[in-house]
């Protein structure tokens, strides 16, 4: 049986993050990046957001992807090595692996230390292929690692990039990552989950949701930052706020101010008043044709599109070329 083995490229760097969120803290209007957002207990709630009857995305993408599983195959290619952009458990890859039969698997998420024991079990039961863990950050710049270039993860690659991840991109960030997409394909193809635009409160609910589990996901923020910057916020006394933006087609979420407060940490503070919010969260939607042209502008080829009957979500596939 093969092993699976590990790249580690991103390393933790405290002083950078502090940095990056104070300067945004002391921002008009204040903001917070969303990858705080995961730390062991955020990425914990984040999954409990993906079981709620709310939150449609997850189980539509996967309705659409066992529904087209074998058209989805023939458009994307088969035997190619398989990239999983942000892959986690690595379910959604695993569930793929008998159609699209890859050469190789690379998972590739912010940290090694998770994908360990999962590519270690995912190994037992695919003994055969070889499989990657790659550590990298790749929400600050694609370049899968020179180490894969050899042995069995040469040649074209499908990069996979489900659950609508590509909507917590700007869309001017969402071209220059389509864009390092296509280089990283090496003339392989493209496999992205994309939300759409829909009536305003299917989308309000999808992110308030009565259990208020998404609240927690947004408000565990607070204690990162207590954690992180050294900050004194309650949580108690910030509401979660989400809003869907009609011009700019996005979910905004926000930590809102229950009353006038002054966070403080070492070396820095900002006074918010009552009712004033931290940006914490943009979830872009998308129209099927505007994706599409999204993607051409990247340089991919020969769209291909799948949706569910309500037309709420959207599976792309394109040809890097
Ligand atoms: C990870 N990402 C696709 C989720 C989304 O829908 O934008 C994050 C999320 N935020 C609140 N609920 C889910």
């Amino acid at each position: 049986m093969r092993s699976p083995q590990f790249i580690q490229l991103h390393q933790d760097d405290d002083a950078a993050a502090r940095a990056e969120l104070a300067a945004g803290l002391q921002a008009q209007p204040a903001h917070v990046a969303p990858k705080f957002l995961y730390d062991a207990l955020g990425s914990r709630l984040f999954d409990a957001i993906t079981e709620l009857p709310e939150y449609y995305p997850t189980r539509t993408e996967r309705a659409i992807f066992e529904s087209h599983r074998a058209a989805i195959a023939e458009a994307v290619g088969r035997g190619r090595t398989l990239v999983d952009l942000g892959a986690g458990n690595c379910e959604k890859a695993a569930a793929w692996f008998h159609a699209l039969a890859p050469r190789a698997y690379v998972a590739v998420d912010i940290s090694v230390a998770y994908l360990r024991q999962t590519l270690a079990t995912l190994q037992q039961r695919h003994p055969r292929l070889p499989m990657w863990g790659v550590g990298l950050d790749f929400s600050a710049a694609l370049h899968l690692p020179s180490e894969l270039a050899v042995g069995d993860s040469a040649g074209e690659r499908l990069l996979f990039y489900p659950g609508s991840s590509i909507g917590n991109f700007t869309p001017a960030q969402a071209l220059g990552f389509l864009r390092e997409t296509r280089r990283e394909a090496r003339g392989g193809a493209l496999l992205i989950g994309v939300d759409l635009v829909k009536a305003r409160p299917l989308l309000e609910r999808a992110y308030d949701d009565p259990l208020q589990v998404t609240a927690a996901f947004n408000r565990n923020l607070l204690r990162r930052l207590n954690t992180l910057l050294g900050t004194d916020a309650q949580v108690e006394d910030f509401e979660h706020v989400a809003r869907y933006d009609e011009g700019l087609q996005r979910i905004e979420m926000h930590l809102q101010a229950r009353r006038a407060l002054r966070l403080r940490w070492p070396g820095g503070e900002r006074q918010l008043s009552a009712g004033e919010r931290i940006h914490t969260e943009n979830s872009y939607k998308y129209t099927t044709t505007g994706f599409g042209a999204l993607l051409a502008q990247a340089g991919y080829q020969d769209p291909r599109c799948w949706t569910d009957e309500q037309g709420w979500f959207a599976v792309f596939s394109a040809q890097a070329g």
